[in-house]
């Protein structure tokens, strides 16, 4: 059984509680972040804390412990549930106050839960015959830079994709595809420059995205941050997702159309090599 934690606790996974007034229960008022686990470390965490302080600001949500107790509160899951390759889910809320509209006062303690995902996220059987997407329409309300925990839309839109025979699905907003369900999106171009959707309050600002494209900088290829039309989508050589739990995805297939050649692309596939050597390197 997997040991958790909650606001100052660790418990055995059925042991820990939340209150029914929990305003992330009530309201989806709270946010989150997944880290990847790589050999026991935790890859790009600075990175996750940034946005977590981010997404917390915005929100007007005060931290609840410092950076460092979140360091040792990871650190300390991973050791007790030994962790080599998976990942720790973490998550804030406003915290239980009686239901209402309006934010109980600051001083409500804010409740923090995080647990551990024993997961084989190097051996992808997905990534390595390439993911089948189709577009859907995006409906998400208009701050996706803020990774905040109301995922119904994704969960249905994921659902739609499973229910049409496909792995996923990338969001449309005016032609233009904003993001996957759970990740960054990219296509490569005929001439080998990578697209991928600018930073902007339609996205979620991913860690993957930023280590990736750093990635891409230091080989030298060509990348375009700007939003990519699905008219582009078929005629591109590749594409491929990020995110902390698919690392670099190559997708084969987009609405039933195959995309390059049909399997996963060179430049997906060396970027999703160098991510993870650059990764294993930088963990902490
Ligand atoms: N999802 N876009 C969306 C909408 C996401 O939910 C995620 C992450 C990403 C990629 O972000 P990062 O590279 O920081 O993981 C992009 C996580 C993994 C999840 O919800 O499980």
């Amino acid at each position: 059984m997997r040991t958790v934690y909650v606001n100052g606790s660790y418990l055995p996974e059925t042991e820990a509680h939340v209150s029914i007034f929990d305003r992330g229960f009530l309201f989806a008022d709270g946010v989150y972040e997944v880290t990847l686990v790589l050999g026991g470390k935790l890859v790009d965490f600075a990175a996750h804390l940034h946005r977590l302080h981010r997404s917390l600001n915005e929100l007007r949500i005060a931290p609840p412990v410092s950076d460092d107790d979140l360091l040792d509160i990871h650190r300390a899951l991973i050791r007790q549930n030994q962790i080599d390759e998976g990942l720790i889910y973490l998550q804030v809320t406003r915290g239980a106050a009686d239901r209402d509209f309006l934010f109980p006062d600051a001083a409500t303690p804010r409740t923090l839960v995080l647990f551990t995902q024993k997961k084989a996220i190097l051996n992808n059987p997905v990534a390595e015959r390439g993911q089948r997407v189709i577009t859907i329409e995006d409906l998400r309300w208009r701050r996706c830079d803020i990774k905040t925990v109301q995922l119904l839309y994704p969960s249905l839109a994921k659902m739609e994709a499973k229910s049409r025979g496909a792995d996923d699905a990338w969001l449309v907003r005016d032609g233009f595809v904003t993001e996957g369900t759970s990740n960054n999106a990219y296509i490569v171009t005929r001439n080998g420059t990578i697209v991928t959707r600018d930073l902007s309050t339609d996205i979620l600002h991913g860690v993957t995205r930023h280590s990736v494209l750093q990635c891409a900088h230091d080989l030298q290829l060509k990348v375009e941050e700007r939003p990519f039309a699905v008219g582009e989508i078929g005629e591109a050589a590749e594409a491929f997702t990020t995110s902390s739990s698919g690392l670099v995805n190559p997708v084969v297939e987009i609405d039933g159309a195959t995309i390059g050649d049909g399997n996963p692309g060179p430049i997906a596939k060396r970027l999703r090599h160098i991510y993870i050597q650059r990764s294993r390197d930088t963990a902490i």
